[in-house]
This record gives C-alpha cells, sequence and structure tokens, in this order.
C-alpha cells in the first residue's frame, strides 16, 4: 500500500496556517470583526505572522535537544507562512488603512519608530523568502546559511514593534505588554541557546537524557 506521503507535523502546520486564513476572511465578510475592522485584521495577520516566526526558529532547538530532525524540514513552510501572514498585514495597512496613498503612508510610517521598527522586519523578511527554496540554498551555498541567520534579528524588531504598539508599563507589567514579553522572552532563550558553550552543554545533558529512555539505552 502507498505511504500516505504527509506527516502529522505538517498536515498541523497546514491546517493551522490556512484555518486561520479561512477564519479570518469569513470573520471579515461576515462582519464579525471589532468594532474597528481593519485594526482587528492588522492584529490578528501580526500576531499569526510572529507566532508562525518564532515556530520557525522553535525548529532548530527542538533538533539540537531531543534531536528530532524533522522539524528542520518544516522550517521553511513555516517562515513561508510567516512571510505570508507578514505580506497580508502589511497589504492591509497600505491599502485598507491608507488606501494605498502612498506619500501620507510614508510620512506615518516615518513619524513612527514603531512603523519604522516594523517596515526592517518586513524588508528583512524579504530576501529570506525568496532565498528560502533549494535552488538557491545551492547557490549561495555557505552564505545562505549566514543569511538566514538574520531571523536572529527580524524576531526581535518583530517584538519590538508588537511591544512598541501596546498600551501599558513593561517594567510593571501592567497594560497589553504581557503578551509581546511572552514572546519576546521565547526568542531570548532561543538566541541563549545559540551561544556555543550553553549549547554545547545542552546537547550533552539532553544526550545523557535520551539515553535513559527505555530502548535507547547500550547497557
Ligand atoms: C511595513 C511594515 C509594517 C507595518 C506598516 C505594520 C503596521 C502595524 C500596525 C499599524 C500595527 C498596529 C495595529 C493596532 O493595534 O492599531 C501593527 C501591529 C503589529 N504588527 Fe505590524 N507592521 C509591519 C510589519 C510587521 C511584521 C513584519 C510583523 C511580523 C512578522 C508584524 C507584526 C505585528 C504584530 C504582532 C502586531 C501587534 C498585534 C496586536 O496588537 O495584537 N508587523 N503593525
Amino acid at each position: 500500500m502507498k505511504k500516505f506521503p504527509y506527516t502529522p507535523l505538517q498536515i498541523a502546520i497546514h491546517i493551522y496556517a490556512w484555518s486561520a486564513l479561512i477564519l479570518l476572511i469569513f470573520d471579515a465578510v461576515s462582519g464579525n470583526l471589532s468594532a474597528n475592522p481593519i485594526q482587528d485584521l492588522e492584529q490578528r495577520t501580526g500576531r499569526h505572522a510572529i507566532t508562525l516566526l518564532v515556530l520557525s526558529l522553535l525548529c532548530t532547538p527542538l533538533n539540537t535537544l531531543f534531536k528530532w530532525s524533522e522539524p528542520l524540514k518544516r522550517r521553511r513552510a513555516l517562515g513561508l507562512y510567516a512571510f505570508m501572514y507578514a505580506t497580508i498585514h502589511v497589504v492591509i495597512f497600505a491599502d485598507l488603512d491608507y488606501g494605498l496613498a502612498w506619500s501620507r503612508l510614508i510620512q506615518e510610517v516615518i513619524q513612527k519608530p514603531r512603523l519604522v521598527v516594523g517596515f526592517i522586519a518586513f524588508t528583512l523578511l524579504i530576501p529570506l523568502a525568496i532565498t528560502s527554496f533549494d535552488i538557491w540554498k545551492k547557490r549561495l551555498g555557505k552564505n545562505w546559511k549566514r543569511l538566514h541567520q538574520i531571523s536572529y534579528l527580524i524576531a526581535p524588531l518583530v517584538v519590538l514593534h508588537y511591544l512598541w504598539s501596546k498600551k501599558g508599563d513593561v517594567l510593571s507589567l501592567q497594560g497589553e505588554v504581557v503578551k509581546p514579553l511572552i514572546y519576546g522572552l521565547i526568542i531570548a532563550i532561543f538566541l541563549i541557546i545559540r551561544i556555543p558553550p550553553i549549547r554545547k552543554a545542552l546537547v550533552s545533558f539532553s544526550t545523557r537524557m535520551l539515553a535513559l529512555l527505555p530502548g535507547k539505552s547500550t547497557a
């Protein structure tokens, strides 16, 4: 019998990405959005974009810590879906919010540092999305990995953009800052794990732990 070509992880990723978009369109068409529908759409697409971006960054630690290699094969899909939502987010801002009035739009972005940060993050995402395909991986060789490490810069920029668009106080954790701070904490952990001595210690710890699992012991 022919093997089913998709893994549960692959199915889960595609279901999440497309169902969120379908729900968004359904809510928009059926008038099921908040009192400020454009803001609602901006916020929801922005949150899906950052979530998918963080999930794409989770793939390497999952492989490093648990020797689970499948997520490495799913990084591209997660990254491209993050880019898809970021693009929809920016299109909603430019079209629905500003009616493609470019000079007004550019003025607005320049005047608001949080939008400048979002713009930088989006601009940096473009080359990553374009070069995410195998042909570019081959063409760029070692530089491909270097280029794609920009995602570790993009993620904190997006957290800053998120945090900045929320009212509240970071130090007293008042207002709506908790969610963006959680994303920030997760990204900080990913970055810390990449520091070579910490990574080495974690790999040796996880290797010892995995060896204790039933069926893995060589004793
Ligand atoms: C040109 C680039 C961008 C522009 C002009 C832009 C615009 C905006 C605006 C206007 C808001 C505030 C919505 C509101 O609460 O009133 C916002 C929030 C947000 N944006 Fe962006 N954005 C950009 C890039 C990005 C990128 C690249 C990402 C993620 C990959 C992103 C993720 C978010 C998130 C997570 C929020 C907060 C959502 C929430 O309040 O729950 N943005 N953006």
